[in-house]
């Protein structure tokens, strides 16, 4: 792992393959359970609640001291500053070699933390989709939740729901979801369009989730580990309504966001388990994109 401290960039090796590029594709997220150790998450607990002084690797130029403790007690950003959370948590080796496998090379560090801190127990929010967030196939950046406490159930772990991230959804797509109840130290890898919500909590306690986002700077390309019998023709994209959106972007991260047509019906990248030959459709030049603001409606059954 090469971390670049001026340009606040990092490199290493990718660690998904092209099935595990597509499934990111498909879901929107990967979960990395309890990669962060112990000790990192105590820290960043203790860093939380004021309890641990602040100690910034360096002081950011145009940034005074003042700055910095007035970002530490509006969102804990300068957590992004410490060198014992870059090393153990901005840098985690599982989380790395991920971001590598969706971001490409040169991976830009977060510059701002949202903590979310609850006082459980607690309602659970309304589902929905964050400000300012798009639908298309670039995947420019990718958004992390970090636990650093055991959060099970009981603690109202966020939601999210699957395959929810391609298009704009409507609430009662909700239903779909799952809880990330994980342990401490988990990493939540996922497309920041992903419907999504703060979980009902029932037991008593303080819940800590810290969000961020790491940034793509060269263009796509499939540079991740390579199946040598992976079939861009024969590879399952998802079902109705969803497989077109999901190759579209396999094929952007793929560095062939520009060869992508559709042609409908049965035609790829529609594959099905029953299906006697290779679909129609695959390679061609004429055809149509996905109508990527295109509404869900009475069509979301599945
Ligand atoms: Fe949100």
């Amino acid at each position: 792992m090469k971390y670049d401290k001026e340009n606040r960039t990092f490199d290493c090796a990718p660690t998904l393959t092209d099935s595990q590029v597509l499934e990111f594709c498909r879901s929107g997220y990967v979960i990395l359970e309890g990669v962060v150790p112990d000790e990192i998450n105590l820290r960043a607990i203790e860093y939380l609640e004021g309890r641990l002084p602040a100690n910034p690797s360096y002081i950011p130029e145009g940034m005074t001291t003042e700055d910095l403790e007035r970002i530490r007690n509006a969102t804990n950003s300068t957590l992004l500053l410490e060198d014992w959370f870059i090393e153990h948590a901005l840098l985690n080796p599982q989380l790395t070699g991920v971001l590598r496998s969706l971001l490409g090379r040169h991976i830009g560090l977060p510059i701002l933390v949202s903590h979310h801190r609850a006082q459980c127990p607690g309602p659970p929010q309304n589902w929905h989709q964050d400000h300012d967030c798009i639908f298309g196939p670039e995947v420019n950046f990718v958004e992390v939740f970090y636990y650093p406490q055991d959060t099970p159930v009981e603690l109202g772990p966020t939601g999210i729901v699957p395959e929810s991230h391609l298009r704009p959804q409507p609430w009662h797509a909700g239903d779909k979801g799952i809880a990330t109840a994980a342990p401490a130290g988990s990493l939540i890898v996922h497309h920041q369009s992903i419907l999504h919500r703060k979980g009902e909590s029932t037991i008593e306690g303080v819940r800590h989730m810290l969000k961020y986002n790491y940034w793509r700077t060269v263009p796509p390309k499939r540079d991740w580990i390579i199946e040598p019998d992976f079939d861009f023709q024969t590879a399952y994209y998802g079902g109705h309504q969803l497989s077109r959106y999901i190759a579209h972007m396999f094929y952007w991260l793929s560095g062939k966001g520009d060869e992508f047509r559709l042609i409908g019906g049965q035609a790829w990248p529609h594959v099905h388990s029953r299906q006697i030959a290779r679909s129609y459709g695959f390679e061609e030049t004429e055809g149509y994109l996905p109508n990527w603001t295109q509404t869900w409606g009475y069509e979301y059954t599945d």
